[in-house]
């Protein structure tokens, strides 16, 4: 009983030791293209030839999880992607269906009220609310904006699949001119209330505050949240883009919910602001210039960026086919961010979109070979969209208040450690 015991015991240290260690993530799900749960055979059918589906335009970017489930974005880039917000069902395999979410009408053509363009959304997990970013529409160049639907905030209760509220931003935010509501994270009320919302505008190159208690939105500007000339141009593969117009991109709060973090995609840059800043709607552009920080370089180019509870910086990047780790030094006036290190490569990521954490450590993220959907050059015959999850002993910035358990981790860690190094030995 003892030897099976310690047996189990090691299996078990064994397994942690190698997902520490290693920079393999694990496939949790791949399509080549995705598939939708239908009502019946007819309605698909009838979506396919109406052209109302085509599936390799559907392009899966955002991940957000929450409980057993995972949501999923497929922003309305292109034609005949009917549902930009969708859940994977309880499914076992690898290439699961999807299902319109929260419902399959809200998502229907039809007035400026329905889900029409969503990109990302953030959960709060003390409440189980979702908060939906929704730009409306496809922002191109041939487009009038003031005849467009305008872009709104949704929060869904996930428990109750019921609306809690939604805030339609007014032109003056989002706007005049391009915009595209991108990424968002959450910043709290001391009593865990999610108050507010900031949100990168990729196109009009701002930062979008959404204030839930007074229901207001106001916007800041400056240059570090337009894209750089220079880094425009990303080679993947054998594949060149070059994107112009895209600057603010990724953001991420810093779980001590003191700063803001964000780069524009054409560009290296990491900058933050303080969120004392960002709280307040009297701040002015001058403002928000004095006290920005440009924090360093990221080593590439990326698309999402993500912030975990012990202080590091996740970012994706566009073409080296991995994901880095930066550490950041806790709540300090003075900027000084630690070693940038790989922590998960692999063949098989092109474009790392976004990422999400579990409630057991492991990081998530979304790969799409968005550059190829981009040149209209998807792939046949391989997986283009991936679901990945790696072992990284860290949670999200959204557990700011969990706080006191970072030292006993690292204890944990030390003593899995001792235990792999003594059953390397064949103490047992
Ligand atoms: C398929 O589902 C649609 C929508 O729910 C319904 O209107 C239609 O009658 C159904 N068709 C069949 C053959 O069941
Ligand atoms: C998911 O499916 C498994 C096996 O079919 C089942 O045991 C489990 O209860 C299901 N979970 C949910 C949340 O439905
Ligand atoms: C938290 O505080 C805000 C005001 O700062 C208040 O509106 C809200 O109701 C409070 N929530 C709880 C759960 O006490
Ligand atoms: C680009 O790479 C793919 C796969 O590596 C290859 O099949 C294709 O021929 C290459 N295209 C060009 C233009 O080199
Ligand atoms: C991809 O296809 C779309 C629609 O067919 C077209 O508008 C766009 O210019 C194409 N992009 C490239 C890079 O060829």
């Amino acid at each position: 009983m003892a030897n099976y015991l310690a047996f189990l015991f090691y299996f078990q240290a064994f397994g942690i030791f190698t997902a520490l260690c290693s920079v393999k993530p694990n496939i949790v799900y791949e399509w080549e293209t995705v598939d939708l749960v239908w009502p019946n055979s007819s309605v698909k059918d009838e979506y396919i030839q109406s052209k109302k589906f085509i599936p390799e335009n559907n392009a899966i970017n955002g991940i957000k999880m929450y409980k057993d489930s995972i949501y999923l974005t497929i922003p309305k880039l292109k034609d005949g992607v009917p549902f930009s917000l969708v859940k994977v069902q309880n499914d076992t395999s690898k290439n699961p269906l999807l299902s319109p979410y929260p419902n399959w009408d809200i998502h229907l053509e039809g007035d400026c009220s329905k889900m029409r363009l969503i990109q990302s959304m953030e959960i709060d997990p003390y409440t189980g609310y979702m908060w939906i970013i929704d730009t409306s529409f496809v922002p191109r160049a041939s487009i009038n904006i003031a005849d467009q639907c305008p872009s709104k905030i949704i929060i869904w209760d996930l428990e109750n699949d019921v609306e809690i509220h939604r805030h339609t931003f007014p032109s003056s935010v989002t706007g005049p001119g391009m915009f595209y509501l991108n990424d968002i994270v959450l910043d709290f009320n001391r009593n865990k209330t999610a108050r507010w919302a900031y949100i990168s505008d990729t196109l009009g190159h701002r930062l979008i505050v959404y204030d839930r208690e007074l229901d207001i939105s106001y916007a800041f500007s400056h240059p570090s949240m337009k894209p750089v000339q220079e880094y425009a141009s990303i080679t993947i593969g054998n594949v060149t883009n070059v994107y112009s117009p895209l600057g603010i991109n990724g953001i991420a709060m810093s779980s001590d919910l003191k700063n803001v973090y964000y780069c524009p995609l054409a560009g290296v840059g990491l900058y933050r602001i303080p969120t004392a800043l960002l709280r307040k709607s009297s701040s002015s552009d001058s403002d928000f210039s004095r006290e920005v920080i440009h924090v360093g370089n990221k080593m590439f180019q990326s698309d999402g960026i993500y912030y975990g509870r012990k202080h590091n910086l996740y970012y994706s990047t566009l073409g080296p086919r991995s994901v880095y780790q930066w550490s950041m030094t806790p709540i300090s006036d003075n900027v000084k961010p630690g070693r940038q290190t790989v922590i998960a490569q692999d063949d098989m990521i092109e474009w790392v979109d976004s990422f999400a954490f579990d409630e057991s450590g492991y990081l998530w993220f979304v790969s799409n070979n968005l550059n190829t959907h981009f040149s209209n050059d998807t792939v046949k015959g391989s997986s283009n969209f991936f679901v990945w999850k790696l072992f990284v002993d860290d949670s999200s910035y959204l557990r700011f208040s969990d706080d006191t358990s970072s030292a006993a981790s690292c204890s944990l860690d030390f003593f899995v450690c001792m235990l792999i190094l003594l059953c390397s030995f064949n103490f047992w």
